[in-house]
């Protein structure tokens, strides 16, 4: 990698930078998330961003969702609280919170539109977007420079081009370029997800993650990797390494898990959660 603004993160990097749990610490020292997705058709999406939130450290989640999504969800997720709407409605209250992710299995209805306008316009709690989200979003991409707190933009190349412009192959021959083009157009930090993921900060930074493997490549990686960002942008200051630690820890686990349990071909997003554990116990 030619370029010292751009390097790859690796095991050494996680192990310097990784926030370690103060033995002092209460729930509100590991931050109270938001996660607002999922939907009747597609409950399991967030499920598995709050599970893997909460599996990667976060203090605090509330999950807001499609109410007839609930009952599949809470089990799953036992530690985590749902919200409604003023009004019972679905537009929760965004205050309140250390970080908000928006998008995973949300859908993209009109009401959605709202709420992802509102979240750009709650300028001080860091947001992560990520799959629906990203497609609600390009209409309000001028004003996410105006956010005080970091916006994350959690695309694969697909939904990359979408909201560039560009095609996937215009992405996938200079991504590097073109991520950096965006991030510091909009002042946003950008995770360009794929067999190697680049995360990209508002002023250029890149950095390269390597780890996982096509395990991954399966419905459900993508959820489980937002909420280990959200959970890891929570407890850390720097967004840049919260974010590269997030990707190398999701791809990690999936390496851990394929070397000793599980083949590529059965490993499932949910495994991925249950492994993190393994994960994190050789960086404390
Ligand atoms: N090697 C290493 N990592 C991989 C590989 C691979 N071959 N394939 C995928 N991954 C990782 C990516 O780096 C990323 O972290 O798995 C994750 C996949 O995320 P997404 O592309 O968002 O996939 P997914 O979770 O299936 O998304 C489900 O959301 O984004 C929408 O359109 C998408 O409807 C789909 C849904
Ligand atoms: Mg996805």
């Amino acid at each position: 990698l030619p370029d010292h603004r751009r390097r790859l993160w690796g095991a050494a990097d996680v192990k310097r930078t990784l926030p370690e749990r103060d033995a002092h610490s209460h729930k509100g020292s590991h931050g109270k998330g938001l996660i607002i997705g999922g939907s009747r058709l597609m409950p399991g999406s967030v499920a598995m961003t709050a599970r893997a939130a909460l599996r990667s450290g976060a203090g605090l989640i509330a999950v807001s969702t499609d109410p007839e999504a609930i009952p599949s969800i809470s089990p799953y997720v036992q530690e985590a609280t749902f919200v409604e709407g003023k009004d019972g409605g679905q537009v929760p209250v965004l205050e309140g919170y250390d970080g908000i992710a928006v998008g995973m299995g949300l859908g993209r209805t009109s009401v959605m539109v709202t709420v992802v306008e509102q979240l750009v316009h709650e300028k001080e709690t860091p947001l992560l977007v990520d799959a629906d989200g990203l497609y609600l979003i390009k209409g309000f991409l001028q004003e996410l420079e105006k956010r005080e707190a970091p916006t994350v933009l959690t695309p694969h190349p697909g939904e990359f081009a979408h909201l560039s412009g560009l095609s996937i192959k215009e992405i996938l021959n200079s991504p590097f370029s073109h991520s950096k083009e965006f991030a510091e157009k909009h002042g946003v930090y950008l995770v360009l997800k794929g067999p190697s993921t680049i995360i990209t900060g508002p002023d250029g930074e890149q950095r390269v993650n390597i780890s996982g493997n096509a395990g991954l490549a399966k419905g459900g990686s993508g959820d489980v990797l937002s909420g280990i960002l959200l959970s890891m942008m929570m407890q850390g200051e720097d967004v840049m390494n919260a974010l590269s630690n997030g990707c190398f820890l999701h791809g990690s686990t999936a390496d851990l898990l394929v070397q000793d349990e599980h083949a590529k071909i059965d490993l499932l997003a949910s495994d991925v959660i249950e492994g993190l554990s393994r994960t994190f116990r050789t960086f404390s």
